[in-house]
């Protein structure tokens, strides 16, 4: 039986996946109007990393016999003032982000609830990745500074990425 402040939790961080899910789309669109397409791209397919992580806690919910509940996804931003200032937003995001799963897990750890704290260990491992690359691509941009033949080789890398990593 899962307890149902656990469960409002839970739907509440499924929430926050969607958004951070619309907030790399918009991310997306806004570099996709600055022709950064490599950029772009990496910020789409992240964004629908995200949506799979909001499935995960979709399915969790289900799986304990818990109702699931959307609620209203909040509108991300929409300009941003350059790569730096967009990877500086993720990574700050990113961290926000560990935040509540630190608090998740604090949360199942005080009920004793071991089943959901197994099942968030993994994003607990995920967030150490996701603040990794975050933080990768912005020392990058940082370095490229307002050399755009940097910037566009950094792109470029950028455009062959599947998998939300900065290097792959
Ligand atoms: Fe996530
Ligand atoms: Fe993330």
């Amino acid at each position: 039986m899962i307890d149902e402040e656990m469960v409002n939790a839970l739907n509440r961080q499924l929430n926050a996946e969607l958004y951070s899910g619309y907030m790399y789309l918009s991310m997306a669109a806004y570099f996709e109007s600055i022709d950064l397409s490599g950029f772009a791209n990496w910020n789409r397919v992240h964004a629908q990393e995200e949506f799979t992580h909001g499935m995960k806690f979709y399915d969790y919910l289900v799986s304990r016999g818990a109702r699931v509940t959307l609620t209203e996804i909040e509108a991300p931003p929409t300009e941003w003032e350059g790569a730096f200032a967009v990877f500086d937003h993720v990574l700050r995001h990113e961290q926000l982000v560990t935040g509540l799963i630190n608090k998740l897990v604090d949360l199942a750890i005080s009920q004793k609830d071991h089943a959901t704290n197994n099942f968030l260990q993994w994003f607990v491992a995920e967030q150490v990745e996701e603040e990794e690359t975050a933080g990768g691509i912005l020392k990058k941009v940082k370095l490229a500074g307002d050399n755009s033949s940097a910037l566009l080789l950094l792109d470029k890398d950028l455009m062959g990425s599947s998998t939300g990593s900065a290097t792959e």
